[in-house]
Parts: structure tokens; sequence; C-alpha cells
């Protein structure tokens, strides 16, 4: 298949294209800059730069691909600092999400593409009730902040656009896999506490195994949704600690709620003490994924432990990117 892949320079988009061009596809990758389309022409794809958020030239990247397929993995979080507000960080990425996934439908439709696979998030974001573990048929919630409202709504836009023109989503887990994932250098330097029990949930995903069940879900007809997590949802006071062991740092603080809510909002909070995992069941029956990292407990040690990461965008970016829920 010929493949178009947006944000193919980025975190899961430098693990896809690799694992595209092993599967024998063929790739167009766009970017934004001659920089990041140098790094996306060496993983062997044919680079586009491209600003999502302008439709005609999307509409002309497209045609000129005709490509068989989309998969759509464009954020702007680079260079995201999360403060307590939360839109404003996300606010180039929830355009992303609504007007940039409206270019690309619209595009496909036009070029005759009929597969569309996009990136959409799982964690944090269903109804916090009920059972710890939520599967892709259960209720989504509401933004736990104000601060968060058109963040979460844009993740619902993508959700239904894709879906509504036939497509495939694919609700990520936390990403990590990489030396700059965001949540190392908060948790070297001990700013991410556990706060109150540490009920919150969790569910994560290794670079590598996101970009596996991309592969796989390009092979399957939409319309459809697919949790693509580890096989271990897990509350912030178990994995926590196990983060910072491997990374060798000390143990984490402990805030009561009310200290927490004071640094950094009343969101932050619910989602450390109250969201929700999610199960990988439907995409390991559906798509036959199965994660080479079952679990966190195997994958930090891998990634952090023995410093074998092989992200090559260097430190300096974890100084100013924090993880979050994206
Ligand atoms: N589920 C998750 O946990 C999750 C999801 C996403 C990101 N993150 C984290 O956020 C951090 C940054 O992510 P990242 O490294 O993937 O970088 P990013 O800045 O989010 O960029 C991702 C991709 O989107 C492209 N892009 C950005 N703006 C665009 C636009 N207007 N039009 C078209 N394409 C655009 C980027 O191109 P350029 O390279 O040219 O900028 C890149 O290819 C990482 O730590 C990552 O792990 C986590």
């Amino acid at each position: 298949m010929r493949v178009f892949v947006t944000g193919a320079s980025g975190a899961i988009g430098t693990r896809l294209v690799p694992q595209l061009i092993d599967r024998g596809h063929e790739v167009i990758g766009t970017s934004t800059s001659a920089r990041s389309a140098e790094r996306v022409r060496q993983l062997g794809a044919k680079p586009v730069v491209l600003d999502l958020l302008d439709p005609q030239a999307v509409r002309k990247a497209v045609l000129a691909a005709a490509p068989d397929a989309i998969v759509h993995e464009a954020t702007a979080l680079a260079d995201a600092s999360f403060g307590r507000n939360f839109d404003r960080t996300f606010a180039v990425t929830n355009r992303l999400r609504t007007e940039g996934t409206d270019a690309l439908i619209a595009a496909a439709r036009e070029a005759g593409v009929s597969r569309f696979v996009a990136q959409s998030f799982a964690s944090y974001r269903h109804a916090r009730e009920g059972d710890p573990i939520k599967t892709e048929d259960d209720p989504l919630g509401p933004a736990p902040s104000a601060s968060m409202r058109e963040s979460w709504a844009a993740m619902d836009y993508l959700d239904k656009a894709v879906t509504d023109a036939g497509g495939i989503v694919l609700r990520y887990g936390v990403f990590y896999g990489a030396a700059n994932d965001g949540l190392v250098e908060p948790v070297r330097k001990r700013q991410y506490p556990i706060v109150g029990d540490g009920g919150g949930m969790v569910s994560w995903m290794h670079l590598d195994d996101g970009a596996a069940a991309t592969v796989l879900a390009l092979e399957h007809e939409g319309p459809a949704i697919y949790n693509i997590v580890d096989d271990e949802p897990a509350p912030v006071r178990e994995w926590l600690p196990v983060l910072a062991e491997a990374l060798g740092a000390k143990p984490p603080r402990r805030f009561p709620r009310w200290l927490a809510r004071l640094f950094a909002g009343e969101g932050l909070v619910v989602l450390g003490t109250e969201a929700r995992g999610v199960s990988n069941a439907k995409a390991k029956r559906e798509l036959g994924w199965e994660p080479r990292y079952p679990t966190w407990r195997q994958g930090f040690r891998a990634v952090y432990a023995s410093g074998a990461s092989t992200d090559e965008r260097g430190p300096q970016q974890a100084a100013r990117t924090a993880q979050s829920p994206t």
C-alpha cells in the first residue's frame, strides 16, 4: 500500500514509518519543517512538508501522493509545558484533531482513499465511576476541569469524525519508550507526586507497540475504535515508584489533594485520584496484536534502566516536555 503518514517525524511517527516499510508499504511522511523532513527521509519515507491547518495544502498533498491509506499522527506537543491552563497547551493539537482531521478526511474522499487510521487517546477519558478498567463500549466522561474542556472535546470530535467517515480510531495509552518521554525529567526531579491515595489509573503504551498496532489496523476494515494500551492498567501509587526506581530517582513525594490542587489545579488532581484505565482485549482479539511490552513494569526497566532508548532527538527536549493526558 501507499501510506500517507501525517506527523511522520513525531514520537510515534518515527517508530511507525520503519515498521510500515518493513511490512512492504511505501510511505509518504509529513512534517512541518525541512529539518524534520530530512529525518523522515532517513527513515525511508518520501518526505512532504505540510501544515495540516492549511486545508488547501492538505488537499494538494493528498491528491499528489494518491495514497491507498492515510494515518493521522500529528500533534503539536514538542514544546509543551503543562501548567494550570491545559487547553492553552493543547490549543494547536486540538486544532490538528478537529480542523486537521476534517481537512484530511475531505482530501481522502476526493482522492478516493479508502483506509483512514487516526491517533486518539485512551487514558483518563472514561466516566470516573464503576469499574476501574473500561472498554471501547464504555461511556466517556466529562473533562475533569474547565481548563481541560476543549482538549476533551477535540478528542471526542476526532473519534466521531473518523468513525463517521468509516475509519479506525486508535486510542493510544500514555507514550513511553524514548529518552525524552515527558515524565522522565519531572520524575527524576521528584516533581510528579502521588496525590491523595494515588488511585487514578493510567494505561501505558510503549511506542514500538503502538506502531505495531497501527500497522495491523491498516489491514482492517473500519469503522472501529481500539484501545492500544498494555496489559496492566495501574494506579499512580503502583507505577510511579517503579518508574522512579527505573530512572534511578528518589521515591516520589506524596501530596494531599488540597496541596496538589494548589500547585497543579483541580484537573490533574482528579486524574491522579479518580481516572479509569482501559482494556486492550478488543485490539488483541480483532487486530491479532500482542504488545512486546505487556506491562510497564518490564518496559520502564527495559527503556530507562539500561538507557536503551532509540530516540535520537536528544535530552534537551526532555527538559521542556512534560507528559500529560494527550
Ligand atoms: N499518547 C501520548 O501519551 C502522547 C501523544 C502525543 C505526544 N505525546 C508526547 O508529546 C511529546 C511530543 O510529541 P512528538 O515528539 O510526537 O512531537 P509533536 O510536536 O507532538 O509532533 C508530532 C508530529 O506532528 C507534526 N506536526 C506538528 N504540528 C503540525 C502541523 N501544524 N501540521 C502537520 N503536522 C504537524 C510534527 O512535525 P514536526 O516534527 O515537523 O514538528 C511531528 O511529525 C513526546 O514526549 C510524546 O511522547 C504523548
